[in-house]
């Protein structure tokens, strides 16, 4: 792409048809960071934050499936988050409950498949079941694969994937020597999509935070300094292209 087309798309704020990018990720994985302090700046309560936070989820969600990219994975509540206060906790349970009941209908509409990343046994029954509901309803679903990690830990989806992956070989039908990097990926919650390509961590913080570990091992990393309910389509552009920028080299010396 030629300089001024370069500083052209950066300085235009409509967002972007796939067409406009050198290339695309085909999974992007998002730590929207920054709610706490976005309600600090203006002087309302964290969970007023984390409602705000919501809005911004929409619209990246909307402009990831306009896009055409294949996955997109958000981390919505880790397992560390039960740390927080219970009025925090109960907030965020709250939303994921007024998310899906507002977005759902438009989600399966556009063909959007939902999976849910992480343990939702520990989940309450109504969120429990919520989210079973949304998997269900759009399991057949072809379009985008949109991955919201809840009560979600990345060494704990490891171990999970260790113990399934022992117990095939103790009961003999799996050899140990036949035990690959396919197979664990194939006993991550995230089996039989792309590794990811992407990972965007709005905030100012460099921080993995136990998100997708296996999945993130090759990844490009874009740390935009804004907080979560700050960041726009045009900001996701801008990662975006800044993705399609980068030399991913898996390893390899480039040129040799
Ligand atoms: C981190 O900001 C954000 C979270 C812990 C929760 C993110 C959740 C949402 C955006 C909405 C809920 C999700 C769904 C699917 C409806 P922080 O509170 O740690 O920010 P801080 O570091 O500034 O305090």
């Amino acid at each position: 792409m030629k300089i001024n087309t370069a500083l052209k798309l950066a300085l235009k704020k409509t967002p972007r048809t796939p067409d406009e990018f050198d290339k695309l990720p085909e999974h992007v994985a998002i730590i929207m960071d920054g709610n706490g302090r976005w309600a600090r700046k203006h002087k309302l309560s964290v969970s007023k934050g984390h409602r705000q936070g919501t809005e911004t989820l929409r619209e990246i969600i909307r402009h990831t499936d306009d896009l055409g990219i294949k996955a997109l994975s958000l981390y919505a509540f880790s397992t560390e988050n039960w740390k927080r206060s219970e009025e925090e906790v109960a907030a965020l349970m709250q939303l994921i409950l007024d998310f899906f009941a507002s977005e759902i209908d438009e989600l399966d509409a556009k063909n959007v498949r939902i999976l849910i990343l992480g343990d939702k046994s520990g989940l309450p029954e109504k969120q429990r079941e919520t989210l079973k509901e949304a998997e269900r309803r759009t399991e057949k679903n072809t379009g985008l694969r949109l991955n919201i990690a809840v009560n979600y830990g990345g060494r704990a989806e490891l171990v999970k994937a260790a113990r399934e992956i022992a117990t095939l070989a103790v009961n003999g039908s799996l050899p140990v020597d036949a035990i690959t990097e396919e197979t664990i990926s194939e006993h991550l919650y995230t089996r039989g999509q792309p590794d990811v390509d992407l990972l965007i961590r709005t905030s100012g913080e460099q921080r993995l935070s136990n998100f997708l570990l296996y999945q993130n091992a090759y990844a490009e990393f874009v740390f935009p300094e804004i907080l979560w309910p700050d960041f726009t389509v045009h900001d996701y552009d801008l990662a975006l292209d800044a993705y399609a920028h980068r030399e991913r080299r898996f390893g390899r010396r480039i040129g040799s």
